[in-house]
């Protein structure tokens, strides 16, 4: 709760799984929702369960994020909410790294959603919650911006691009009223990586990355792990030298 009421949340990128475990922990705090994404029946669902599970307000924003007229569709939807208290920006796709490596316009499609949209939108937040003087914007990185690798390098680089941009803001924020957090997540069971052998102790949930989410919305930043134990892990990935890197199989 806000002093004057329920907390208003954006979620861009409402359909995600991580976004869906997030909105829920919203819906437990009878939050106001504003549910952005490009599956207009699928977000009607997902604004029913919420409902039941005690929003108070759900609103579904049908959005595709890298067409869509940035500054009018926001101020559209917070217009929509009674203004907003938390923004989540979770779209995002993870691409066939393979394929795009040789098909330029591949590589481009999953440069232009995890960056190039999702920088333009992050920064148009931005801009909204510097005007406002208050509120939270939580953006999904990923561990693999952190080095880049063979089987995700191009995802990566977006990821790490959007880090460094939620970075500056949350410096140009600093002694401000808004905040910015990155929150980067270490492979996480979703629809993003259906098609990969999952298990094992590096593997977590969408529940365990969107309490992270949650409680950055509050506190902590600007950079901030999901779970934590990712940021011990990426400093020691951080560390091997590139002749042992190479080498390595994963
Ligand atoms: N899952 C992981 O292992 C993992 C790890 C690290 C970071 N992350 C990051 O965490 C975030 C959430 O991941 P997730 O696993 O929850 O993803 P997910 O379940 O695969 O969902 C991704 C969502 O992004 C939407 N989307 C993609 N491009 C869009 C566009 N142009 N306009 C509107 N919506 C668009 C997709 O819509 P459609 O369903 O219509 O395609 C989908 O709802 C992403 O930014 C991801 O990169 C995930």
């Amino acid at each position: 709760m806000t002093s004057n009421g329920p907390l208003r949340v954006l979620m861009l990128g409402a359909g995600s799984g991580i976004a869906q475990a997030t909105a829920r922990l919203y819906a437990d705090e009878n939050a106001v929702l504003g549910l952005a994404g490009r599956n207009a029946g699928r977000l009607a669902g997902i604004a029913d369960d919420l409902r039941a599970r005690g929003a108070t307000q759900v609103e579904t924003f049908d959005v595709d994020f890298t067409t869509a007229p940035v500054l009018p569709t926001l101020a559209a939807m917070a217009d929509r909410l009674g203004g907003v208290d938390h923004v989540i920006l979770a779209y995002g796709v993870l691409g066939e790294q393979a394929l795009a490596e040789r098909d330029p316009t591949l590589a481009q499609s999953i440069i232009d959603v995890n960056f190039g949209s999702a920088a333009v939108w992050t920064l148009a937040v931005a801009a909204l919650l510097e005007r406002q003087g208050r509120g939270s914007l939580v953006v999904l990185g990923s561990v693999a911006g952190d080095r880049g690798r063979r089987a995700n390098y191009i995802y990566g680089a977006a990821k790490a691009g959007l880090s460094t941009l939620v970075e500056g803001i949350s410096h140009r924020f600093h002694r401000t009223g808004p905040r910015a957090v990155i929150v980067k997540p270490g492979p996480t069971d979703t629809a993003m990586t259906a098609g990969m052998t999952k298990g094992g102790p590096l593997w977590g949930t969408a529940e365990a990355v969107a309490a992270v989410v949650r409680k950055a919305a509050d506190a902590g930043g600007p950079v901030v792990y999901a779970p934590a134990r990712w940021r011990w892990i990426m400093a020691i990935i951080r560390m091997i030298p590139a002749p042992v890197f190479n080498r390595m199989n994963f």
